[in-house]
């Protein structure tokens, strides 16, 4: 139905620039009704026209949508050209040039990994919007709001549970509760879509095969499907995660991913629904000690032979790289691998691997460098996007999922991390777009049109991912982190030794994992020849991912002419610089913006500066140790003006290691728990010492004195110049507990401060080191530095350095 405003009607500031009225409808509607105006009659799906005509002083707005959504869509790029161009919007001339789009994907899904009970996995925003205590929620108006969020990014499929699919989630109560959610994203165009537990027939169904050729089966799922479709008329598929992480699949009955996705395919096609058939399927259990063992080869090994026996409404979902959301990889082959199959690629909107939220990381330039790469299948163009986008190869079907994680913190938690979720939608929309266009219009929706803010902000999130990878895991070694826990914080050795798969391989000549076809695991093979020959020579491999696909001595050269051990020493070094750096820009748009929203980035971004300097250190001190090449800047190593918490004079506090050794300055921490009974013998007769009292007594902690005092503390004196400084106080800020730390100087109190973030792992290390930095404090020799930690429940109030530097 069309639909006319009067503009002068209008609440002021929407579409105050026009004293004539707004029409809205389909392309057909407008036509009919206003035949003098020039709708163009080839509109395509989802597509629409903004245009107006008369005069300055009578306008009338146009926007004609080709369909239903087209029409929702056409709405929303008004309200956000007006958005981004404020005041400068008349001068747009849309007589002349109206404004047409349409998507280039007609899959433009987001994925969230909710689990009914309220939990989500790898979600960073607090609980689910949809679940809570194994049901659907009663109250859905965040979903409402969600959708309208994810319509106005042109999104319009949302996925609402966990790949590791809950097989409840298919009786007939957990289909009603989804009917309520389809019922609500449906005013905006988001079709409801869940993934399911290839063993549902038998887990849930009581058969006593899942076997996808059994008619049993197939008869079961059939009527699961119809069943769904009584209920959600307009239901969009299944997602599948099968024979992948522990989840159960076809392999166990001897069958295909073919076979289970035609299974499904099958059931849904009289509907219109669709199967996306997720790729990551792989052995976890591989043996490390095999050199031609490879997760990255996984997902073309299995699918690439199964090109063409897919049905036509399965579409292959390819994570965008071939080992797991990785801060740097390279693009899956796969992509090329499959020419009769349509695709999706699949991207995390959710930093899982690239800093939980807690790090500011704009995602755009890294899927933006995805969707451009140019594969050369056949020798021909064959970007990402176009494959994607159908064009390629001909298919139907294709797109892009990003696994949003979004719950009842804010969305993401996180207000600058919301900008990877609007840019998710606008690539799924348009792949043309560069991310920092895509940033400048963000940040003039969301935070302000004043040129020096859009100027600074963009800038921030143009440099955020690199100045990531720098002090992750640079050159293709992937995350660096803790990948068999957190995903989290630096943890090198985590990734090798295991049946993962993430290995990096390095020893103490060198570095990366040879995956060539001369000499390694074969993977440079699965990609065209064109590309293939580009990786398979360590000459023309580009740097940025040359240890993914070679082994290097440490004093390989880079082609900028430096040692990989230098590079990595360097990278760290900028890395962390450039996250200080965020806070200094950051810093510069206090009283421009929002006060609320300066002062919480401002504290995100002090704490990443500070985490980044974690990462650093622990990269840096581990690889030196590795390779026993110094820095030749005589950085690694040497810290100035850092004081071991291992070398204070310590009262209650006992000495630990950390693990892994490189997460803690020189390995060792001190903590104000579980300490022995010689020490807190020591502690008793000094009159000092602590013992926390939430904690069970264990076997070695028995002889623990009953009613120790309740703090520790770490005493230095100050052996350096007078002067202003900063003292910064590294500590681990551990789960179940909220420590208190306090700083004196020569007994006055300087800072307090509680240890109250929510950070993975409830032993020190990587995940939880934190930096408080005091600023701007007078010092002189002899002066004495003390922090007291007072533990809480679990959390030993754990410190690990001060470091004392001169006040800028
Ligand atoms: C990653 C992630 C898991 C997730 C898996 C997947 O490995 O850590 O939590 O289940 O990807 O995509 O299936």
């Amino acid at each position: 139905m069309i639909a006319v405003f009067a503009n002068k009607g209008l609440p002021a500031g929407t579409m105050t620039v026009f004293d004539g009225q707004t029409i809205i409808g389909t392309a057909e509607e407008i036509r009919g009704a206003f035949p003098s105006v020039p709708v163009p009659t080839d509109l395509e799906p989802d597509g629409y026209w903004v245009y107006w005509n008369g005069s300055d002083d009578h306008r009338m707005l146009f926007i004609a949508g080709a369909d239903q959504p087209g029409v929702l869509y056409g709405a929303f790029a008004f309200l956000s050209l007006r958005n981004v161009f404020g005041p400068n919007f008349v001068q747009l001339n849309l007589h002349k040039h109206p404004l047409r789009s349409h998507p280039a994907f007609n899959i433009r899904w987001v994925d969230e990994w909710d689990n009914p009970d309220g939990s989500i996995e790898r979600g960073y925003a607090g609980r689910s919007i949809f679940f809570e205590g194994g049901n659907v929620r009663d109250d859905l108006a965040p979903v409402a709001e969600y959708a309208r969020l994810l319509a106005s990014v042109g999104i319009n499929g949302c996925n609402v549970n966990n790949v590791n699919a809950a097989p409840q989630l298919l009786t007939h109560e957990s289909l009603q509760g989804l009917a309520r959610i389809a019922n609500t994203m449906r005013p905006w165009g988001v079709h409801l879509a869940i993934s399911v537990a290839i063993a549902s027939p038998q887990t849930i169904g009581g058969l006593a095969t899942f076997d996808p050729l059994d008619p049993a089966v197939k008869a079961w799922w059939t009527a699961k499907v119809n069943e769904i479709y009584a209920l959600i008329p307009d239901f969009a598929g299944f997602t599948v995660k099968a024979d992948s992480e522990g989840q159960p699949g076809p392999a166990s009955y001897g069958r295909t991913p073919a076979d289970a996705a035609n299974l499904l395919a099958t059931a849904l096609q009289p509907h219109g629904g669709v199967v996306l058939y997720r790729a990551f399927v792989y052995n976890h259990h591989a043996d490390w000690r095999d050199p031609k063992a490879d997760r990255a080869r996984a997902a073309y090994d299995i699918f690439h032979p199964l090109d063409g026996k897919f049905a036509p409404n399965v579409i292959v979902q390819i994570k965008e790289g071939p080992i797991d959301f990785q801060a740097e990889e390279p693009v899956s082959p796969l992509f090329a691998g499959l020419r009769h199959t349509s695709q999706a690629m699949e991207v995390e909107i959710t930093q899982e691997y690239t800093g939980q939220q807690r790090h500011l990381v704009y995602l755009a330039p890294m899927w933006k460098q995805v969707l451009d790469f140019d594969l050369r299948a056949d020798a021909q163009s064959t970007p990402v996007n176009e494959i994607l986008a159908g064009k390629s190869f001909h298919q139907p079907l294709g797109g892009m999922v990003g696994v949003a994680g979004v719950g009842r913190d804010a969305w993401l938690g996180s207000p600058l991390a919301m900008a990877n979720l609007y840019a998710f939608g606008r690539l799924a929309w348009n792949p043309d777009l560069t991310p920092d266009e895509i940033a400048a219009e963000w940040t003039r929706q969301t935070i302000s049109t004043d040129p020096e803010v859009v100027a600074t902000v963009d800038k921030m999130l143009m440099q955020s991912w690199p100045a990531y990878v720098n002090y992750t895991g640079p050159l293709g070694t992937q995350t660096l982190t803790d990948i068999t826990g957190s995903h989290y914080g630096p943890n090198i050795e985590s990734s090798e030794n295991n049946g993962w798969g993430q290995w990096h391989r390095d020893d103490r000549l060198g570095i990366g994992m040879d995956r060539t076809v001369a000499t390694g695991t074969g993977y440079v093979g699965q990609y065209p020849p064109e590309v293939a020959t580009i990786y398979e020579s360590l000459e023309t491999t580009p740097d940025n991912l040359l240890l993914f696909f070679h082994h290097v001595p440490y004093t390989h050269r880079l082609h900028s002419g430096k040692t990989i051990i230098q590079y990595i020493y360097d990278s760290h070094y900028e890395g962390a610089a450039q996250a200080a750096e965020f806070v200094n820009e950051w810093a510069s748009l206090k009283g421009r913006i929002d006060d609320k929203l300066y002062d919480d980035v401002h504290a995100r971004l002090e704490y990443q500066a500070g985490h980044a300097i974690v990462w650093r250190d622990a990269i840096v001190q581990y690889f030196l140790k590795q390779s026993g090449i110094p820095d030749d800047k005589g950085r690694a190593g040497h810290y100035p003006g850092r004081l071991e918490a291992e070398d204070a004079h310590l009262t209650g506090y006992k000495i630990i290691d950390v693990t892994p050794w490189e997460d803690a300055s020189g390995g060792k921490a001190v903590s104000c728990q579980g300490t022995t009974s010689e020490t807190a013998g020591k502690l008793e007769s000094e009159g000092g010492g602590s013992l926390n009292p939430h904690i069970q007594p264990t076997e070695s902690s028995r002889a623990l004195a009953p009613e120790g005092p309740k703090s520790c503390s770490a005493e230095w004196t100050y052996a350096g110049p007078t002067g202003r400084f900063n003292i910064a106080v590294q500590y681990f800020d551990l789960q179940g507990g909220i420590a208190k730390f306090k700083l004196t100087i020569n007994g006055q109190p300087a800072a307090s401060w509680a240890a109250d973030a929510t950070l993975p792992s409830k032993h020190p290390n990587g995940d939880n080191s934190t930096r408080h930095t005091i600023r701007n404090v007078e010092l002189k020799p002899g002066d004495l530095l003390r922090v007291e930690g007072t533990p809480d429940a679990s959390d030993p109030a754990a410190l690990d350095y001060i470091e004392v530097t001169p006040a800028p």
